[in-house]
């Protein structure tokens, strides 16, 4: 335990030394990513593998694939996974596929050749991997899907994630208080954002954040300007930062320009709500500033958060995260039952997944020290 504990401070400076934020480009491209990966693990992990031979996962081969490097999360989550599934005793495939779905589907292809015995997968596109999980499912290897659901395949055997409906109805709970808006009489301009279309968890977030708002839009309360309030035409290609900003600047210039002044915007995640606050740096000049909501206590956001241009995030501790998904590999290993909280929400299109939902919490200026540093998540250094 205290081996793992050093692993993870290890892990924590790594990111403090490396500040990865989430636009930073690919270290490598996908091919080079993966012949490094192949090649083998960080020296760290390494050593601290061939210190544990006696550990439960018997040198078993798990494939890990992350759907990318250029958000902060993504690189945590598939640390996280590799140092722990590593000392649990596993050897790790651990992959990123650059947010480009073949590359995704030939990483795993690639992983069932080489004999994995259970897939983790965060998937790039949640309806594109029937065919390769076809396979899995014909050499008998159990997938997990990893914080987004998998759809439209019986080769799912388990999902683990945070209970994305209350992210997003923290999201707007918090947008409804800070307005103040049983109270208040308004009316509150608002706009919104959210995430990739494919990713399945959008349908929560942003579903879930509309429960609380869509009645406040429905008596008047809050008045959308642009008029975007369709999740299909408020989403972002791969939750892309660029891609929220130059549509927030459309926004702004439309319908903000003379003055009108911008109360709050519900956006779904950091990486989104980073563009929508680069746009208001560069062309908003109202001095009512807007409520912005985030989620994943990004690095960049943090430090947005604590200067005042971003209200509230959702944090979700991805070391939780990963440390339940080691649980369930290990029990599935060991043929018992893994952990499971929730076996009535995800239904993947051919039925419901067994599910493992952490709990997300709300992250403003007030506990992010608490939530953040005491924990050893980041170093206050890194917030600077
Ligand atoms: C995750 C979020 C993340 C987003 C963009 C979602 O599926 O749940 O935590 O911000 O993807 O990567």
């Amino acid at each position: 335990m205290k081996k793992l504990l050093a692993l993870l401070l290890a892990l924590v400076m790594v990111f403090a030394l490396t500040g990865c934020i989430q636009t930073v480009a690919p270290a490598t491209e996908p091919a080079e990513a993966e012949a490094e990966e192949e090649a083998e693990a960080e020296p760290a992990a390494e050593e601290e593998a061939e210190a544990e031979p006696e550990a439960s996962g018997d040198g078993a081969l798990v494939g890990v694939a992350m759907p990318t490097k250029d958000l902060q999360r993504w690189n945590q989550d598939g640390d996280y996974m590799k140092a722990m599934l590593e000392e649990a005793g596993y050897q790790v495939d651990l992959q990123y596929g650059a947010n480009d779905i073949a590359t995704q589907v030939s990483q795993l292809e690639n992983m069932i050749a080489n004999g994995c015995k259970v897939l983790v997968i965060a998937s790039i596109d949640g309806s594109s991997l029937g065919t390769v999980l076809a396979q899995a499912k014909e050499n008998n290897i159990p997938v997990i899907a990893y914080d987004r659901l998998i759809m439209n395949s019986d080769a799912v055997t388990y999902y683990a994630t945070f209970d994305n409906w209350l992210v997003g109805t923290k999201q707007g709970e918090f947008i409804r208080d800070a307005l103040d808006l049983d109270n208040a009489d308004g009316p509150f301009n608002i706009e919104f954002i959210t995430g990739d279309p494919g990713d399945n968890n959008i349908n929560f977030f942003f579903d879930g954040a509309m429960s609380i708002l869509q009645p406040y839009l429905d008596e008047g309360k809050l008045v959308c300007p642009s008029g975007q309030t369709e999740k299909a035409v408020v989403a972002t290609a791969a939750w892309a930062t660029d891609a929220a900003q130059s549509r927030f600047e459309n926004i702004l210039a439309a319908n903000y320009s003379d003055g009108t002044p911008l109360h709050a915007v519900l956006a779904s995640n950091d990486s989104t709500a980073l563009g929508v606050e680069n746009a208001l740096a560069a062309s908003y000049t109202n001095d009512i500033y807007p409520v912005i909501t985030g989620q994943d206590c990004d690095i960049a956001i943090m430090k947005n958060l604590i200067e005042g241009k971003q209200a509230m995030s959702v944090f979700k501790d991805t070391r939780t995260l990963a440390a339940k998904v080691v649980e369930m590999v290990d029990a599935i290993m060991k043929g018992e039952e893994p952990p499971i909280n929730d076996t009535e929400t995800y239904d993947n299109g051919v039925g419901i997944v067994p599910s493992f939902l952490c709990e997300p919490v709300g992250c403003t200026v007030d506990n992010y020290k608490e939530l953040l540093i005491d924990t050893g998540y980041y170093t206050e250094d890194q917030l600077k």
